[in-house]
């Protein structure tokens, strides 16, 4: 069944208490039916506090790595842990991905369920009943591309036996992953113990080795060059072993790297692909590009170093709702851990929508200074900077732990007006 055909189908799910924020006189509505009410979320029942995905930055974050990936002549598989919502996939791949990419087997399950047909899962997979799973979907589906990594001698052995014992009739397609340096991630150390590994892989007809990734976000002490540093190694990996003729007879070799930090320099280093036995499949994996954000990822973007290309839009916008004033220079609000990324930095405060009147102001003199559960704890430097009602809208750092905990996130445009919800699976 088509992509587009499956993800639409989330649009018969019932809205109801399992989603936040919702409103309460939508209960029992589909989520299609509620979209096409295009409500206000400020207006029109919307409980606090809700997030709010920008439709608008949403379009323009995806059209820009569109077309940033073709202009650098890279193929592009969105890491789909950012926001594990298969609308949001369905439109990464309307606007050019070659797949997407995911972290662990439970993420595949998900992607296939909604139809994803090629998929690189940036980790080892030594689970048998996994390796069982994925034997049967490769075998059942032909047209079904699965790409992962390996790094151990070990692994290598266990996905053999797992594949074995399932009586896997297609090999898995694997890249060798080369570690970011000493003290990194995971990832093979040195070369020679990727060559040993490629030659482990020789032995097996299980698995194939397709190329080799890695991931520059976990070089030790990034600075450009140590990153760049480290993207040569990795093409002079999969130089050495063409050369060697470890490819032979694969009509892809697939070279992988790339999150949301430093796309300037994959895109830098994959340009410099000499020719090799057969074509390269560039593969940039940037996921939280997506939503983009206020903090970490607005300090850390490439396009910070090459304005000329664009500039990413932060999309997320978390509203709560002043529920206590006990002190001129204190304020609460109802958003806490359960709603806001909290993992790299506190949310910021951005404007002010008066409780009285709907007008919105921006959030002079107010900082957050914590998050609970569920209260977010603001200081204030005027007693008349905020009252109780008043709504907060606040800019949040990192979209994976943004998006996960939220459940159906409505994606509302400049005006309130919300057009869709997207359902994530975490
Ligand atoms: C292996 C791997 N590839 C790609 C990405 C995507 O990077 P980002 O979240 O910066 O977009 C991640 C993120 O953690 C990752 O671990």
């Amino acid at each position: 069944m088509a992509v587009e055909r499956l993800a639409d189908g989330l649009a018969s799910e019932r809205v109801d208490h399992r989603f936040k924020a919702l409103p309460p006189d939508a209960e029992g509505r589909t989520v299609g039916e509620l979209a096409a009410e295009r409500r206000n979320l400020f207006r029109d029942g919307f409980t606090t506090p809700v997030l709010a995905l920008s439709a608008e930055s949403v379009e323009h974050n995806l059209a820009l790595m569109e077309s940033y990936s073709a202009h650098h002549h890279l193929a592009f598989a969105p890491h789909g842990k950012t926001s594990m919502a298969p609308q949001l996939f369905d439109r990464q791949l309307a606007h050019g991905a070659w797949g997407i990419t995911a972290a662990v087997p439970t993420h595949v399950r998900v992607y296939r369920a909604y139809g994803i047909q090629r998929i690189f899962l940036a980790n080892e997979v030594v689970d048998a009943a996994a390796l069982r799973w994925l034997a049967a979907e490769l075998d059942a589906d032909p047209d079904f591309r699965f790409i992962c990594y390996v790094d151990s001698l070990r692994g290598i052995e266990l996905m053999d036996a797992a594949l074995r014992a399932a009586g896997a009739r297609r090999p898995v397609d694997v890249v060798i992953e080369l570690g970011a340096g000493d003290g990194a991630r995971t990832g093979a150390r040195t070369e020679d113990e990727c060559r040993a590994l490629a030659d482990a892989l020789a032995g097996t007809d299980t698995l194939r080795l397709v190329g080799v990734a890695g991931y520059e976000g976990e070089v030790p002490d990034a600075t450009p060059e140590r990153v760049l540093a480290w993207l040569r190694r990795l093409l002079a990996l999969a130089v050495e072993f063409d050369g060697a003729g470890r490819f032979a007879g694969i009509d892809e070799i697939v070279l992988s790297a790339g999150g949301s930090a430093w796309f300037d320099a994959v895109a830098d280093v994959f340009a410099e692909v000499p020719e090799l036995s057969t074509p390269v499949l560039k593969l940039l994996r940037s996921g939280a590009y997506i939503s983009h954000d206020d903090g970490h990822y607005r300090h850390l973007t490439p396009f910070n170093r090459v304005p000329e290309e664009g500039a990413l839009q932060p999309a997320f916008r978390l509203w709560a709702q002043v529920v206590s004033r006990p002190s001129p220079g204190q304020a609460f609000l109802n958003a806490g851990k359960r709603d806001a990324a909290y993992d790299l930095d506190l949310p910021t405060a951005q404007v002010v929508r008066s409780g009285r009147d709907g007008t919105v102001r921006p959030a002079a003199g107010i900082t957050v200074t914590g998050l609970s559960d569920q209260h977010t704890w603001i200081a204030t430097e005027a007693a008349g900077d905020l009252e109780v009602g008043d709504w907060v809208g606040m800019g949040l750092s990192h979209p994976c732990t943004s998006f996960d905990k939220w459940q159906l996130i409505p994606l509302v445009e400049a005006d309130g007006t919300v057009t869709d919800y997207l359902r994530t699976f975490f």
